[in-house]
Formats: structure tokens, C-alpha cells, sequence
């Protein structure tokens, strides 16, 4: 399948549709995604990055039938991570003296991963590369979200090509993003941004802004996953802008994890107290045995606040809990407040290295947080109410 994008370009990429884990089993994918490769006609042709691996013989079939490929004049490489690199194996036993362009750390990856001498060149922001009556302008993205991130724009259309930024994994046969379901295509896209993007946004923000700076007519921005924003294409990019800037809503995410229900009961007693002081702030909870960690983080970025908490186990605390504070301390969320509680039968270190762990992510501690020695009876229902209030009236 091929989609015309516009006269000179035409998406060749693929659409997966059943793809439920990305990253290895990092990323959730329940709307599976696409792996968008764009192949641009003008006097000279050149293809922009190629797809996933599995992909890769279709991805081929494909593109004969739209080119032939000896007339690919140019490989533009905006990214060396396998799911946009991983066709380049096939298509370059097909057509091995095409010039792949990227950036300096692009070669480091591309070589790192496949280990071939194919005849790259290396770009740095603001080199062009003339198609004819259009050019291509390379940017650097670096860290947005690898060292080799590159963006590119074609003159005449006023085309950004983005790769990974301003994605979303969401597979769909329609392509653009005024055809889909918009509310669907948000979640993909802030799920994106908080699970990829958020330790890099002062990156976005700068990126962003420098892209401004240049003030680069923007009629199409069309992205490596995902749908291209054609209409209003720039509102992603203000959502970016949003997003990168300590991102919070009216929102608290209790996390926790239990084992005989007495740190369940006591969220949710917790959630009560914060309600009797606060009826507009949205609460969710979420087991974190038993919930998608991409969900959770995607709702920790919306959060003004956290809660996260487990039961005391053998000195310390339960996996599920374990996990997800690494996965948060990875991201370096920002200017976020939380505090830590559980029940326990014994000695009760939990809430301690909970708070522990909070600090080393980056979180201001609201304060020491609240342990319950077994089930919570009615005064440890009553402390954990009044533990609610205060956490309901926090800013
Ligand atoms: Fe979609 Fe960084 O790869």
C-alpha cells in the first residue's frame, strides 16, 4: 500500500497492526502503530528512512511497485533506530552505492547496528540537499529522543519530516490526522511524549524554538509514527510546547501495590480524604501489579502529585512498586510533589524507601508519608482520612 501525501511525496511505509509491545516489552501498543517512510519525487528522488525489520521484504515489494528502485537517488536516514532503519539491510543489497544521509552520530549507530561500509553522508543542521526545484534542509534533534535524531524540510512543500517527534503509536489506514479519531490520537500522542520524551523536554523546548526562530513555513509536519498532521499541523507542535514546560493538570495518582488488600484499602480511603477537601482534583488509582506501566506514567505526567505505595516486605517493598519507581527515576519528571504510605506487619521500612526513592527521582516529598500496622481498624481509617485532607490541599 502507498498513500500520496502531496505531488512530490508518497508514504511507502508499513502499518501494524498487531503490535502490543514496542521497546522490547517496554511500550505498551494496544492501538499498534506504523512505520512511516516518505519516498519524495522531483528531478532527483530520495526515500526518508525505512521500516521495521519484520517488515522489511514487504516494505520492498512495496516500493518497487511505486519506483524503481535504481532510481532512488538519495537515502535520507533521519534515524538509526531499528524501526526506522531496519529496512535498510534489504534495500541496500538492492541498490548498495546510494548515498544514505545522516547525521555524524547516525553513522556511529548505523555502523554500530549493522556493521557495513554503505556510502553514508554525514549532515549537520542547516546543509541542504537539492532535489532539483526542491531542497531538502537538515536539523539535528539530538537527544530528541537519540544522539542521531535528525529532522529534514522540504522546501516548496513546506514539509517538516520529524521522525520519532511529534509521533504517536496508532495504526490506522488513513494516515492523516483530520481522518482519525481525535481523542484517540492525543492519548497516543501524550502517552508518546511522557513515555519517550519526557527527560528530554528542555531539548523539545529548544528545539522548538530554534525551528520557530527559523520561521519555516509549516503546511505538513509528517512524523515516523503515526498519522501526519496536515491539518492545523502546527497544534502538535504547541502541544509539544505545553507539554515540555513541567506539564500538570488538577490531577493525583495514587499507585500502589498489596498483598492482602490493606494498602488497597488504605488508597482508598486516602482517595476519600482527599475528596471531603478537594472535590475538583481528578484521583486515579492504580494497582501496579496489575496495570500498564506506560498508563500509569502516561497519568503520573498529567499529575500535580503522586502516591505511591506498598506494603512492607522482607525490609523493603513489592516488585510492582520496585518497578515503576525505576521506570519514574528514568524520566526526570519535574516540579511534581508525592508522598508515600502502606500497611505492614512487623517492621515497616516500606514507606521509607518509597520516599527514598521519590527524592532520588526528583520529586518534592510532601512529607513523611503513612504506615498502618496491619489492616487499618477505625483509627488508622481516621489517620488515613486525615492523611487525604493534607494531600488534597496541597497546590
Ligand atoms: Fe521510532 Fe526512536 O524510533
Amino acid at each position: 500500500m502507498s498513500i500520496k501525501i502531496n505531488t512530490s511525496t508518497t508514504w511507502v511505509g508499513e502499518v501494524d497492526w498487531e503490535i502490543r509491545r514496542f521497546h522490547g516489552e517496554e511500550y505498551s501498543t494496544y492501538r499498534g502503530t506504523t512505520y512511516n517512510s516518505y519516498l519524495v519525487k522531483d528531478k532527483k528522488v530520495a526515500l526518508i528512512d525505512t521500516v521495521w525489520q519484520p517488515f522489511a521484504k514487504e516494505f520492498i515489494s512495496n516500493l518497487i511497485k511505486e519506483i524503481d528502485l535504481s532510481k532512488i537517488d538519495y537515502i535520507i536516514a533521519n534515524h538509526a533506530e531499528i524501526d526506522h532503519s531496519g529496512g535498510l539491510p534489504e534495500l541496500m543489497k538492492e541498490i548498495p552505492d546510494t548515498p544514505i544521509y545522516c547525521t555524524k552520530n547516525g553513522l556511529k549507530s548505523f555502523k554500530g547496528h549493522y556493521h557495513k561500509d554503505w556510502n553514508f553522508k554525514t549532515v549537520k543542521t542547516g546543509d541542504k540537499l537539492s532535489l532539483g526545484e526542491k531542497d531538502l534542509i537538515f536539523i539535528e534533534a539530538r537527544m530528541l529522543h537519540w544522539p542521531d535524531s535528525m529532522f529534514c524540510y522540504l522546501t516548496g512543500d513546506n514539509t517538516l519530516f520529524s521522525n520519532d517527534a511529534f509521533g504517536q503509536h496508532y495504526a490506522t489506514e488513513f494516515l492523516f490526522n483530520d481522518l482519525v479519531d481525535t481523542e484517540e490520537l492525543y492519548q497516543e500522542a501524550i502517552k508518546y511524549y511522557a513515555n519517550i520524551l519526557t527527560p528530554f523536554s528542555g531539548l523539545v523546548e529548544g528545539k522548538i524554538n530554534e525551528l520557530l526562530k527559523l520561521k519555516l513555513p509549516v503546511d505538513m509536519i509528517c512524523p515516523s509514527h503515526g498519522v501526519v498532521w496536515r491539518k492545523d499541523p502546527l497544534q502538535i507542535v504547541k502541544k509539544y510546547l505545553e507539554w515540555s514546560k513541567d506539564y500538570k493538570e488538577n490531577q493525583i495518582t495514587i499507585i500502589y501495590d498489596t498483598m492482602w488488600n490493606g494498602t488497597r484499602k488504605m488508597a482508598e480511603i486516602i482517595t476519600q480524604g482527599i475528596k471531603e477537601v478537594n472535590k475538583k482534583v481528578t484521583i486515579k488509582l492504580f494497582n501496579s501489579a496489575r496495570s500498564d506501566k506506560n498508563t500509569i506514567i502516561t497519568e503520573i505526567f498529567k499529575s500535580k502529585a503522586i502516591l505511591v505505595a506498598s506494603p512492607t516486605i522482607n525490609k523493603g517493598i513489592l516488585s510492582s512498586t520496585a518497578a515503576i519507581l525505576e521506570q519514574i527515576k528514568g524520566l526526570s519528571f519535574k516540579n511534581k510533589k508525592a508522598a508515600s504510605f502502606g500497611c505492614y506487619g512487623w517492621s515497616g521500612e516500606g514507606i521509607k524507601v518509597i520516599t527514598e526513592e521519590l527524592k532520588k527521582a526528583g520529586f518534592e516529598i510532601i512529607n513523611e508519608g503513612i504506615k498502618i500496622l496491619w489492616n487499618p481498624d477505625n483509627i488508622g481509617i481516621d489517620q488515613c482520612k486525615k492523611f487525604g485532607n493534607k494531600i488534597g490541599k496541597i497546590s
